[in-house]
């Protein structure tokens, strides 16, 4: 093996590692430097793949090339006397293999790119409280006594208050802002009720949609994230659901939003 590399003649082994690592330098080069655009990795890994099959190719055409390109890596494995050098490769690539792995796999804090919807569109008929209701025309039953009964309304609002305080604030605050003291640590987050954007947009028979469901009621568009909401018609009856919805608005000063014919 040793007359391979009498004089200035390059190993094979080592040409051949040279081809693609300049071949690699090329492309990076001319993607990096000429046209400013970093190249995607696996377009690299992809270009890469082809490089060093062509390569494979063009030095294992012949059997004298293909034994001098082995060559070098099969003295390494059988030769007696490389026995201490050998011990060495054998750690230190895969130590070098694992540690390329573990780098790889460190978590990253980065959220999925995939978007989610905040107010999907509610299905046109749901089934709460094992009864089918259309979304469509359903209407808060107590929100006719805001004119036609003042203080039994009040009375309703205060009820609706106080299943508030018991069951919501801890996620979606005191204030209705959704700073509870849970809200950190959820994604998504629970929401605010006093910006313009949530309750004042939707109507009352989205929110006892989504009250009496909570996260497991909503459809596919509004993940990846699972919400935490919970699915209040376990644990609230009906008549409770539209006093804290009644409650909702009378805080926040929002008006639900309705269909038109108020
Ligand atoms: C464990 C935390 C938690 C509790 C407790 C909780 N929620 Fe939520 N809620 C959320 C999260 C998180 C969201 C946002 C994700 C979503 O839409 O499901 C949300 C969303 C909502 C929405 C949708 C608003 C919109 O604009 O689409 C309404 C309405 C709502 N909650 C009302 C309530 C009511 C009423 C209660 C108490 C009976 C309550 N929540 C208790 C976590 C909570």
């Amino acid at each position: 093996m040793s007359k391979v590399t009498k004089g200035l003649e390059i190993p094979r082994l080592l040409q051949a590692a040279l081809v693609i690592g300049g071949i690699y330098l090329a492309f990076w080069a001319v993607f990096d430097l000429l046209l400013g655009q970093p190249i995607p990795r696996s377009l690299m890994g992809m270009y890469m793949f082809f490089v060093v099959a062509g390569v494979f190719m063009v030095f294992t055409a012949t059997e004298q090339s293909t034994r001098e390109l082995v060559g070098p890596i099969r003295a390494l494995v059988e030769d007696p006397s490389r026995r201490a050098l050998r011990n060495v490769v054998f750690a230190v690539v895969p130590g070098l293999a694992a540690v390329g792995i573990f780098l790889q796999m460190q978590p990253s804090d980065e959220a999925p790119l995939e978007l989610r919807s905040i107010h999907p569109a509610p299905p046109s008929s749901v089934k709460i409280f094992g009864k089918r209701y259309d979304l469509m025309s359903l209407e808060n039953p107590y929100r006719h006594l805001e004119k036609d009964d003042p203080e039994q309304f009040r009375e309703l609002v205060g009820t609706g208050g106080e299943v508030y305080i018991r069951n919501c604030q801890y996620c979606h605050g005191d204030k209705l802002d959704g700073k509870g003291p849970y809200a950190q640590g959820l994604n998504p987050v629970p929401l605010n009720f006093q910006d313009i954007g949530t309750i004042a947009q939707l109507q009352e028979s989205f929110l006892f949609w989504r009250i009496a469901t909570g996260g497991p009621g909503l459809p596919k568009e509004a993940t990846p994230w699972i919400s935490s909401m919970p699915v209040w018609e376990k644990f609230l009856s009906e008549d409770e659901i539209w006093q804290v919805i009644l409650y909702l608005y009378d805080y926040t000063g929002h008006r639900p939003r309705s269909w038109g014919h108020e």
